[in-house]
């Protein structure tokens, strides 16, 4: 079956997005680890093991430090890759996915990946499969509870630009990461055009690849598109017209963060259906953005319909990430629902990280 991007090209329509062959660099995790090994991308040490193999896998988990991960090779709705700090924890997961086949077909086939220790951030390219542009790299916060403790959860909050990556450190992704991405995938006929989301953890040796991914990221859109300087439409009408010129993509001289109001009991169970009151006074301010994620209009008013409610942004011009911060947490005060959890720590690490570089 054609990609909708496949679809659209062959009846002439513009389109903003990889061709199914090209978004294969995210649907399947054994393609992307043989695609950077074959281009010298930086990532972790890994195995790929399909279901003939299966107890060379288990042997092979016997044999290896923890932590550890392993990844189901196709997509699992953003639950296929899992962190595991013990071996029992280890065989138990490769079980899951192999033999009960928790997700499909999918968890046949596992990458199991060295843990990489470092900071997470996020990279994403615009490309039309020749020309690319970076955007201001981003942090997610993933986990459910503050200082990156508990479950792991699609995200609590982001910011941008991330003060773990430096001017130089950007120049390293973009030259050992970004651009061989996008020349090797057209070396394979694959050539990718959209959005490239290069998952990245800054380890002592150097930027490398977690994950690709074929689209914005989620929170980090929340940040990334609002300090664009220019339309994102203009930038995607050139993208699909072959005609993308760096220099039209401009940003402003800003800081922004985006926190996360989700239902209590995420990222388990949680209720919904909770009125949602005071989203007018937010804007009270300048400089807020509300995104609705899990919120649906009943007659009555706004009711909240899923895990993650509302992502608040707030800007900081002068790449005032405190500031952003500050006008975030402000906004959010003002917000009410039966049982709205946030984490109180959103950004945090940016300025901890710009601390140490200014002492
Ligand atoms: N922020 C993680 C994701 O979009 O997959």
């Amino acid at each position: 079956m054609e990609g909708i991007v496949d679809l659209f090209m062959r009846h002439g329509l513009k389109i903003f997005g990889p061709t199914k062959a090209a978004a294969t660099l995210e649907g399947s995790k054994v393609f992307a680890k043989q695609f950077m090994k074959n281009h010298n991308i930086p990532t972790a040490e890994w195995r790929s093991f399909d279901l003939s193999e299966r107890y060379e896998a288990r042997r092979y988990l016997a044999e290896q430090p923890m932590p550890i991960v392993i990844k189901a090779d196709r997509l699992a709705g953003g639950k296929g890759a899992v962190i595991c700090e013990t071996k029992d924890e280890a065989l138990e997961v490769l079980d899951q996915m192999m033999e009960k086949k928790i997700f499909g077909t999918a968890g046949e086939r596992v990458v199991i990946e060295e843990f990489m220790v470092g900071e997470e951030a996020s990279v994403f390219a615009v490309t039309d499969g020749k020309s690319l542009v970076t955007l201001p790299p981003a942090q997610d916060h993933r986990r459910i509870l503050d200082g990156d403790q508990g479950k792991n959860t699609g995200g609590m909050g982001s910011y941008a630009p991330a003060a773990v990556i430096t001017d130089d450190l950007m120049d390293r992704i973009e030259s050992s990461i970004v651009r061989p991405t996008i020349v090797g995938m057209a070396k394979e006929r694959r050539e990718y055009m959209g959005c490239l989301y290069c998952g990245l953890v800054i380890t002592e040796g150097g930027p490398k690849v977690v994950e690709f991914n074929s689209r914005f990221g989620d929170p980090e859109a929340q940040v990334i598109l609002p300090l664009l300087d220019v339309d994102l439409v203009e930038v995607m009408i050139a993208v699909c017209g072959d005609k993308l010129n760096p220099g039209i993509v401009k940003f402003h001289d800003a800081s922004a963060v985006c926190v996360v109001m989700a239902s209590r009991g995420y990222p388990d169970s949680y209720e919904t259906g909770k009125p949602i009151y005071g989203l007018e006074s937010a804007f009270e301010e300048d400089g807020i953005l509300v995104f609705h994620a899990g919120t649906r209009l009943e007659k009555n008013g706004l009711v909240t319909s899923g895990g993650r409610v509302l992502g608040i942004t707030a800007l900081g011009y002068m790449d005032d990430l405190e500031g952003a911060i500050a006008l975030a947490y402000r906004a959010i005060e003002k917000i009410t629902f039966d049982g709205a959890y946030y984490r109180s720590d959103i950004g945090r690490k940016g300025i901890k990280r710009l601390k140490s570089v200014r002492a």
